[in-house]
């Protein structure tokens, strides 16, 4: 089993450290590969995604990913920076489908900032396409052009869906509600734009092949301010590029933190890059503090999806569980009465438990 490690910016390398060693406490046959990507590849080798990362990607069952980015680096220009790192290899290795799992573990019922009987039992999927959307659509730019009469400059996107793109994400999430509670509600603003309406015609057409499903419609303003109000409502949310990285940072704090919320990324033949939901953290990186929870439940999905050891996975996950209830707790999801602890120390308890 190789896994291709990329620890990446800020907190990345913090978060990583603990996250591979939680993978070698398993003791299984890894062989585990560092390579260079975002705002450190630029720094030594003049581009976020060198050729030798993407090899040593492409090369592996399954890739590692810490976050990406940072200030340093926000001023180069668009082709130059960190994201597009990220974004290079769901793009070519084809990981076009993102699952998010906002799951609340009781002992953090008091983190979040929503009341707890609100979030208390949280278990939802979020879905999200990964390789189209205005996240990827040409044409692209900026530029000065005349407009009434007056030179200024113009930014322009382009939000677009092919059929294939849609159906096939759609057909990911009826087969994950399937293995749930078997509720879907996608997500679109089809009383706006075309792209979310062909993506509600496409919804639609699916469910005919998933009969036990229940699936609804919800505009993404609306479900914005529904995750908030009644979250438990939804089982599991499939939604475009753009809405989903919305909605998925918005979910994450109903499971107490950013720092809590991992993620998987998959492509046709299941293999995947594991990576927090959350970014490089700047604001606290290089400090010991940032959680490296997500990180690690990252590490377990790699463990479920690309090698197809269950066991592992929820070894990991309950060992996760198991420190939250021995009361150990990084900044983010403090409160009086818990142990404060930093990243290498949550590194710590994790492996002791292990
Ligand atoms: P962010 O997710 O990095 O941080 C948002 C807030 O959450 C910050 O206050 C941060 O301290 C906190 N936070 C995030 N992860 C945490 C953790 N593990 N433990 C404790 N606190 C945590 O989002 P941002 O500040 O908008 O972006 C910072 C940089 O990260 C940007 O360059 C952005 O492009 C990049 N980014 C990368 C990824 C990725 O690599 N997958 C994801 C999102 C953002
Ligand atoms: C995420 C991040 C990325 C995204 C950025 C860093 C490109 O926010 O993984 O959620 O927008 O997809
Ligand atoms: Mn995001």
């Amino acid at each position: 089993m190789k896994i291709c490690v990329l620890p990446g910016d800020g907190i990345g390398p913090e978060i990583m450290a603990q996250a591979v060693r939680v993978l070698q406490a398993l003791d299984l046959k890894f062989e585990m590969e560092e390579g260079l990507v975002g705002g450190c590849a630029v720094d030594a080798a003049g581009t976020p995604l060198p050729e030798a990362t993407l090899k040593l990607a492409r090369e592996a069952d399954a890739i590692l990913l810490g976050a990406v980015g940072g200030p340093k680096w926000d001023t180069y220009p668009r082709d130059q920076r960190p994201e597009r790192g990220l974004l290079g290899i769901r793009k070519e290795l084809g990981l076009f489908a993102n699952l998010r799992p906002a799951i609340l573990y009781p002992e953090l019922a008091n983190a979040s900032t929503l009341k707890p009987e609100v979030v208390s039992g949280l278990d939802i999927l979020i879905v999200r396409e990964l390789t189209g959307d205005i996240y990827f659509g040409q044409p692209r730019g900026i530029e000065t052009r005349e407009v009434d009469g007056e030179n200024q400059r113009v930014g322009w996107n382009t939000m677009i869906y092919a059929e294939y793109e849609i159906r096939r994400i759609l057909r990911v999430a009826f087969e994950a509600a399937m293995k749930r509670g078997r509720r879907l509600c996608s997500v679109d603003k089809m009383n706006v734009l075309e792209t979310t309406q062909l993506w509600r015609d496409i919804a639609e057409e699916t469910k005919k092949d998933y009969p036990e499903v229940e699936l609804t419609h919800m505009l993404v303003d609306n479900a914005a301010m529904q995750l908030v109000r009644n979250p438990k409502q939804f089982d599991v949310m499939v939604t475009g590029n753009m809405f989903g990285d919305i909605l998925s940072d918005e979910a994450s704090m109903l499971t107490g933190s950013i720092g809590m919320l991992p993620s998987a990324s998959l492509n046709a033949d299941n293999k995947g890059m594991y990576e927090p939901s959350h970014g490089s953290a700047p604001d606290i990186a290089g400090r010991n503090v940032a959680n490296p929870l997500a990180t690690m439940l990252s590490a377990a999905m790699m463990m479920r999806y690309s090698f197809d050891d269950e066991a592992s996975a929820q070894r990991i996950e309950n060992a996760v569980k198991k420190v939250l209830a021995q009361g150990y707790r990084t900044g983010d999801i403090y409160e009086p009465g818990t142990r404060r602890v930093g990243t290498k120390e949550m590194g710590d308890a994790v492996l002791a438990v292990l």
